[in-house]
């Protein structure tokens, strides 16, 4: 069961002597802060509450590091790549840290709540002056503050993943494009995955204060809104009376305004079908699912503690396709799971044929260490892997060509979201959150335009407004 709380006064009162502290130190000058965010949008929607906070404590911001006098990284444990570019990047500062003493190098997020990470930290990284994990967030002014008149390491990790913290003060990066929490943590325990570890037990945010943060963005002109948990479907879980995700998407769409609600992860075990009747009846939840279904085969899927089967997730592909026409489905996929064959491998092949996804999100299988999968026998080679996870990426680029072209000639309302990197031009996206490449003036990025498809170049395409 969880338990909302508001973030204590004391909290606010850190960053106010923070602010008082940081203009006597730098003579009235703005202290600046250097924020960088791995991983996943759970991330960066906690990166945007510290920046919240660090803004509060009357910090700017830089994406310069050699100019900050506050870095912060906020860290990513899924997979190892991730992590060994953390460390990497950390080890770069050691030299800016000898030549600036003053400045507070900080790290926190999921790889800090692993208890040989935090060692590690101690052990090979002095230079690092605050480490916090995914539990502190309501606790990061008062940290920041005592590492700042202190000066001595604070490395603190609290497990109590319980609460619900709100009035956390936020600063979104986007002004039209946003992202809003309905959920923390993770109950699922699937064996490759180190997020439960690292999140801890899942706790749903009460439905007023999410339709109230949603109405605020949408009053403010947000235009994209997502709604973030690591399984949005099992959402209210704890809360009493419960309420269901379907419920909550039906209560924010009849908020009035001209936006697109979408949200993320769907996890298909608990994937209904008053869910895809909701998205089929709303007026603003976008034609897009991402529905990840990690592997085609079953084998593979129990040994993954996924609590469906091929035949399920198939089943709710086909009702989502015959009630949301149009409906673009992306998802997520893991190859090289330990024992997996090239059987099962196929089957994963024959699924991304079957379901024809928009877009996917590949991975290759990397241990987690703590994870029941970190230690299961894994006798295909890195290479073969490496083969299979090509051969798929080639499935799926054809896949998305096709879809691409079949869109040639439609007329798509398309948000505008930035000048694209080719040729100037703009760069947005559909409702199915493909992406569309058109000429026009900069004064359009943040609106909505309907934009004729010219042509598809694999999973981008571009148009001329209309
Ligand atoms: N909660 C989401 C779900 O269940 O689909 C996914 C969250 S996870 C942060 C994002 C993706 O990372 C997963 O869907 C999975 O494909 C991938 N992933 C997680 N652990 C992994 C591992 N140990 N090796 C490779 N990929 C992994
Ligand atoms: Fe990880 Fe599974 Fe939870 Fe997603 S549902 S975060 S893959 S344990
Ligand atoms: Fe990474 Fe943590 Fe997200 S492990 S993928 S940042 S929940």
């Amino acid at each position: 069961m969880s338990e909302t709380v508001r973030m204590d006064d004391r909290q606010i009162e850190y960053l106010d002597l923070t602010a008082e502290l940081m203009s006597i130190r730098k003579l009235g000058d703005e202290p600046l802060a250097y924020v960088r965010t791995y991983g996943c949008q759970q991330n960066v929607a906690d990166s945007e509450r510290i920046k919240g906070m660090l803004a509060r404590a009357g910090y700017g911001f830089t994406e310069n590091v050699e100019e900050a006098d506050f870095i912060l990284f906020n860290t990513c444990a899924v997979r190892e790549h991730a992590e060994d570019r953390v460390f990497g990047n950390v080890g770069a500062l050691k030299k800016l840290k000898r030549r600036h003493p003053q400045i507070l190098i900080a790290l926190c997020g999921c790889m800090m709540e692993q208890e040989h990470v935090a060692e590690r930290i101690h052990r090979s990284f002095p230079f690092v002056g605050l480490v916090f994990g995914t539990h502190c967030m309501h606790i990061f002014p008062e940290l920041l503050y005592k590492s700042l008149v202190d000066g001595s390491r604070l490395i603190v990790r609290d497990n109590d993943d319980k609460l619900v913290h709100e009035g956390v003060p936020t600063l979104r990066d986007g002004s039209f494009k946003g992202w809003l929490p309905i959920m923390y943590g993770c109950d699922n325990f699937c064996t490759y995955c180190i997020v439960p570890y690292v999140r801890g037990r899942e706790r749903s945010r009460e439905p007023d204060t999410i339709i109230a943060e949603a109405r605020d963005m949408i009053e403010r002109g947000y235009k994209d809104i997502t709604l973030l948990g690591q399984n949005v479907n099992s959402y209210g879980k704890g809360l009493s009376p419960r309420p269901t995700f379907a419920g909550l998407l039906s209560e924010i769409d009849k908020i009035e305004g001209d936006y697109w609600l979408r949200f993320m992860t769907s996890h298909p075990k608990d994937c209904t079908r008053e869910l895809i009747d909701t998205i089929a009846q709303s007026k603003h939840v976008s034609l897009h699912l991402h529905l990840p279904f990690q592997s085609g085969s079953d084998r593979v899927l129990k040994a993954m503690n996924r609590h469906y089967t091929r035949e399920k997730y198939l089943d709710i592909v086909k009702y989502a396709k015959s009630k949301i026409p149009d409906v673009s489905l992306t998802s997520d996929v893991i190859v090289g799971f330990p024992g997996e064959t090239r059987e099962d491998f196929e089957q994963t092949l024959s699924l991304i044929r079957e379901v024809g996804f928009t877009s996917l999100f590949t991975f290759i299988f990397s241990p987690r260490k703590g994870t029941p999968a970190a230690t299961m026998d894994d006798p295909v080679s890195d290479e073969e892997k490496g083969l299979w996870f090509r051969e798929l990426l080639a499935v799926q680029e054809e896949i998305a060509a096709e879809r691409c072209s079949s869109m040639v000639g439609r007329i798509e309302k398309v948000l505008v979201e930035e000048k694209s990197k080719t040729e100037g031009r703009l760069c947005g996206r559909t409702s199915g959150n493909i992406i569309v490449e058109f000429d026009g003036d900069d004064s359009l990025i943040g609106d909505f335009r309907n934009v004729k498809i010219t042509q598809a170049r694999n999973w981008i395409l571009t148009g001329e407004l209309v």
